[in-house]
């Protein structure tokens, strides 16, 4: 599965795991120990919103549900999106949270 790197808007490493296929990426990156916030938890607000900074091919923007709002391309709604499945262990996807 690929690794995940999470920055802060300052473009601090805030935590780097490797992701699992099973949850949503914003719940891995709260367990890792980046605080990114959630108010819905099911893609409607923007609260969780993160820039892809890198691997956005590897993302899949509603792995745990649909998203209900529009957002940019190289934005994602960390609490509904995932890991595509069958991803290489060599991927590497980068985020920063936008609203800590
Ligand atoms: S927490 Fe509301 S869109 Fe993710």
């Amino acid at each position: 599965m690929a690794k995940i790197i999470v920055k802060d808007p300052a473009g601090n490493v805030m935590a780097e795991f490797t992701a699992n296929a099973e949850e949503s990426l914003g719940t891995q990156a709260q367990e890792a120990g980046a605080p990114i916030p959630f108010s819905c938890g099911v893609g409607a607000c923007r609260t969780c919103v993160c820039k892809v900074e890198k691997g956005g091919e590897h993302i899949d923007r509603e792995a745990v549900g649909p998203m209900h709002i529009m957002i940019e391309d190289d934005e994602n709604l960390t609490c509904v999106s995932g890991i595509k499945s069958g991803t290489d262990s060599e991927a590497e996807i980068v985020i920063v949270a936008e609203n800590l």
